[in-house]
């Protein structure tokens, strides 16, 4: 079943937070997934998450190896973001290839400050191994140096149209 083939893939992937197949399937149901199947497997993936107070984060992308490199993952975002243009929607990644990806499909890099405080904290939920706090909202060693937060270009206009970061610049 594609719900436990991408799971296995968040266990192997070291970039993605584990989930099982359980929640997969519920996201899905929700209408929160966009997926993609070649020969009945799965072999694209993208969710979202609710994270606090109506906003939601891009989560589990993944695309089987054997199919990178075709912008499915862009393909993804954009199904998404189409079918959800209500909701507050934010990505964040210390990954450049995942970056560009954001920049192809119009998102918009901001401060994490500009979130709202609840959502700030909810997303910044890294181990003290990662960013050196135990207190990633007040303290954070990757951010705005090697992790950033996207958000669409709606939830971008909804938030007053914060000042945007030149991360390429950073990286
Ligand atoms: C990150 C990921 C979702 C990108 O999916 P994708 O559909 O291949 O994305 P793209 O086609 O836009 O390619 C992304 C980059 O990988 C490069 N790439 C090309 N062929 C590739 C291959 N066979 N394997 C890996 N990367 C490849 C592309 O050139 C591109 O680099 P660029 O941005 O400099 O042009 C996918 O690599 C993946 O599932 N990785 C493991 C899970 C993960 O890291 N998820 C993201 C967490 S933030």
């Amino acid at each position: 079943m594609w719900a436990d083939i991408v799971s296995q893939a968040t266990q192997e992937e070291p970039a993605l937070l584990r989930k099982n197949p359980d929640a997969l399937l519920a996201q899905r149901e929700d209408g929160l997934t966009a997926l993609r199947f070649h020969d009945g497997h799965p072999i694209a993936h993208a969710t979202l998450w609710h994270l606090a107070d109506g906003w939601y984060e891009l989560g589990t992308v993944w695309v089987a190896r054997s199919h990178r490199g075709h912008d499915l993952s862009a393909e993804l975002y954009r199904d998404l973001f189409r079918d959800h243009p209500e909701r507050n929607i934010l990505a964040t990644t210390t990954n450049p290839a995942s970056l560009r990806i954001g920049i192809r499909v119009g998102m918009r890099c901001v401060p994490f400050r500009a979130l709202p405080a609840s959502v700030w904290r909810e997303t910044c939920c890294c181990p003290f191994a990662k960013t050196g706090s135990d207190d990633n909202v007040s303290a954070c060693r990757q951010r705005e140096s090697r992790c950033f937060v996207r958000v669409t270009e709606q939830t971008w206009w909804r938030l007053g149209q914060p000042a945007e970061i030149d991360f390429c610049a950073l990286l």
